[in-house]
């Protein structure tokens, strides 16, 4: 095997640290207008830590931002090198002014419009300060998110990409385009484009070389990014991928963790960024309905014993898109 390109397939999902539960929730659902298609909570540790998932109607594997408020426990992490500062997500071709209107409306903090790589992204702000854009990609035929107040002409589709900040882009490079596979198809400034297989939507990933920027923090914490997690098949596509990586003399490969709607394993790339490999054939429909996802604070097997410790402490949350209270 040269690479992992024929088994890694794209991005899988992408998560983040944020303050509030509800200004989170709300941010992704009506402001970008994804659909929360999972409220389950951290499954490390032992401070209850809500985990949203927002992704598309049917919750598949590309589209899907996750996070974790961390305001009650206050844990917070300080952004820079090191880490993604910027998580794009695809619209249709014309949109962008929609957006701009949108957010001068909802008072949500952005940029202008700019051209990179031959595509026109608007970049926009979590109230936590996370960074994320906009890239209009005629090419991607995925479900788009419509909601009430945004049509499919505008809709967000998924993931276009992450933009990690690199402070020495070399080793990084290698990375990506040794073992991982991803091929450098585009340099423009300080910024690097690499993708892997057919490329496009979520199958892309960005560095911007930032030499002097001091390196931010590696904690799961608010107001950063905590990793981005690729797609693999199963656990016997997983297993290759450890092993693979492993042997290249990444030892911190983690063992397979079952995240019970997927497994995972993470390595620490060499420009800083926490990267994560999921498997596909489990998926966010084995504990609810397609119809009611994300509707109802769910917990794994191996919680539930403190279901009630951990519903009590957890601030309630309102899914808007329900109008429901979560307990
Ligand atoms: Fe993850």
């Amino acid at each position: 095997m040269e690479n992992l390109s024929g088994i890694i397939r794209g991005i899988h999902h992408v998560t983040a640290g944020v303050e509030g539960a509800q200004e989170d929730v709300d941010f992704f659902t009506t402001i970008v207008g994804q659909r929360l298609v999972k409220q389950t909570v951290l499954m490390d540790g032992d401070l209850p830590i809500y985990h949203f998932y927002y992704g598309n109607r049917k919750a598949e594997i590309g589209t899907i931002m996750t996070s974790f408020p961390f305001k009650q426990s206050g844990v917070y992490g300080r952004r820079g090198s090191g880490q993604i500062s910027v998580t794009g997500f695809t619209v249709p071709e014309g949109s962008l002014d929609f957006w701009k209107n949108r957010f001068e409306q909802k008072n949500v903090e952005h940029g202008e419009v700019e051209e990179r790589f031959g595509q026109k992204r608007l970049s926009f702000f979590h109230p936590c300060g996370l960074g994320f854009e906009l890239v209009e990609d005629p090419n991607d035929n995925r479900e788009p998110c419509v909601s009430e107040d945004i049509s499919e002409e505008y809709a967000v589709k998924g993931f276009h990409s992450v933009t990690m900040s690199i402070r020495e882009v070399e080793e990084q490079l290698r990375f990506f385009t040794g073992p991982l596979g991803f091929r450098l198809t585009g340099q423009d400034g300080p910024y690097y484009q690499l993708e892997i297989n057919e490329g496009g939507a979520a199958k892309t990933v960005n560095f911007k070389h930032e030499p002097d920027l001091p390196q931010g923090s590696w904690i799961n914490g608010a107001g950063i990014v905590h990793h981005v997690a690729f797609a693999v098949a199963d656990d016997e596509e997983m297993n290759k991928v450890r092993h693979f990586i492993e042997g290249l003399g990444y030892t911190d490969i983690s063992e397979i963790k079952d995240r019970h709607y997927f497994h995972s394993c993470y390595v620490r790339s060499p420009g800083g960024v926490l990267c994560e490999f999921s498997t596909s054939d489990i998926g966010l429909g084995i504990d609810e309905s397609i119809e009611d996802l994300g509707s109802t604070l769910l917990l794994p097997p191996w919680k539930l014993d403190e279901k009630e410790e951990i519903f009590n402490y957890l601030e309630p949350v309102v899914n808007p898109q329900v109008q429901k209270i979560n307990k």
